[in-house]
């Protein structure tokens, strides 16, 4: 990825400022934020800094917030006390403020339901005496771990839990949900064969792997209006299994996103790293590009863009140098994809959006990883 070339400028306002339609929502142009965890939320509840920290973003030109993974009400579902939680009543009112500011700021919010699955360990916070639960009880390094295999009452209980979040973001104000099926959290558990080993109905081909995932959509489309979003992320790759697979073929892939849509997803997000790279042989598409053209749905990429490094590499302190946008221009041009989300450069500079839509390019800066530790 080179620098961004002179005409990008122009280009950049013509094709990101356009709006797009998500079943009931219009989004005002094509730039999202990326879920990001950032642990700011004691006891789980979303303070003033972080109705803040969003709200400067939706001023600043993001169209479309997703949240950070926020927590679905189930106790096991998560792993620390800082993490924002999407059940509770004090942690419900200071999502409700972080919508209405950002309304206020002209942007679209959607929360991002988060169920960790396996991830979990032991005794972690916020509810220390809750096992960690999957499909099998594998965690996603391949280990047997000290969870516990889901019942088809923890199954209910779960799909349950997602749908209550979903009628309650629509009830504060939000703009639709995002489910987080990616990067080896439980409803990627069950996707992904690696930490699904279930004999029953749940587990075995792609269409099986992807039935957790379907019941969950379909429990939170019955639970909110026709018209509220409903948007999926997924990712091939894993936390602990970087070259893992879900889909080898398009076929493959195809087999489980079917589901997916034709229980009520409205849009998919596609996680990958690095968002230029071709998905399967023989097509440039990337996997948000294969997302579209398999479902018809529309889809978001995200991966590096706006940088030359990709996020993991964060977590190891290692920044990134500014990346050129002239490619995902033209990826956009030829709608490859609806929407592209933007990570670790919107979390450092609040402003990456609107110098972006106004081809301000000189003006973004080299990503800091040390912007991981504060909230601003
Ligand atoms: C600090 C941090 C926290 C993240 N937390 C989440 C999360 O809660 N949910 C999620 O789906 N992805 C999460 N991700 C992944 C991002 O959504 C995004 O896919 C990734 O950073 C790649 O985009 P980027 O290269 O623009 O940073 C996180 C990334 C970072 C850097």
């Amino acid at each position: 990825m080179t620098v961004t070339s002179p005409d990008a400028a122009a280009r950049a306002a013509g094709i990101l400022s356009r709006p797009v339609v998500i079943n009931g929502l219009t989004v005002p142009n094509r730039i999202a934020m990326a879920p990001m965890t950032r642990m700011f939320s004691p006891g789980g509840v979303p303070g003033e800094d972080v109705v803040s920290y969003y709200s400067r973003r939706a001023a600043a030109g993001v169209g479309l917030i997703v949240t950070e993974g926020t927590y679905v009400g189930h106790e096991s579902a998560g792993m620390s006390d800082r993490v924002p939680r999407f059940h509770g009543e004090e942690q419900l009112a200071g999502w409700a403020k972080v919508a209405e500011a950002v309304h206020a700021a002209g942007g679209t919010i959607v929360p991002q339901l988060w169920h960790i699955g396996m991830v979990r360990e032991q005794g972690q916070a916020p509810y220390p005496e809750a096992p960690a639960v999957g499909p099998s009880g594998v965690r996603t390094d391949g280990t047997e771990g000290t969870g516990k295999a889901m019942t088809r009452a923890d199954i209910d209980d779960v799909v349950a839990a997602f749908a209550r979040a979903a009628a309650d973001a629509e009830r504060i104000g939000f703009d639709g949900v995002e489910l987080h099926g990616a990067h080896g959290y439980l409803i990627d558990q069950f996707l992904w064969s690696g930490t699904n080993r279930r004999t029953d109905s749940y587990g075995g081909d792609p269409v099986a792997r992807a039935k957790f995932a379907a019941e969950v959509v379909a429990a939170v489309r019955a639970a909110v209006s026709p018209e509220f979003p409903v948007v999926f992320r997924y990712s091939q790759w894993k936390q602990d299994a970087y070259d893992a697979r879900l889909a080898e073929t398009p076929q493959e892939l195809e087999a489980i996103l079917a589901p997916l849509a034709a229980a009520g997803v409205d849009a998919f997000h596609a996680s990958t790293r690095r968002y230029w790279l071709p998905e399967f042989e023989d097509s440039d598409l990337n996997l948000a590009g294969w997302t579209k053209k398999l479902t018809g749905r529309p889809a978001i990429t995200v991966g590096s863009v706006g940088l030359d490094g990709e996020f993991l590499e964060a977590f190891q302190g290692r920044g990134a140098g500014v990346g050129g946008l002239d490619d995902l221009l033209d990826r956009m041009e030829r709608d490859e994809f609806d929407l592209v989300a933007v990570g670790r450069a919107l979390l450092q500079d609040p402003d990456w959006a609107a110098k972006v839509l106004a081809g301000r390019f000189d003006e973004l800066a080299p990503y800091d990883a040390a912007s991981l530790r504060t909230l601003s």
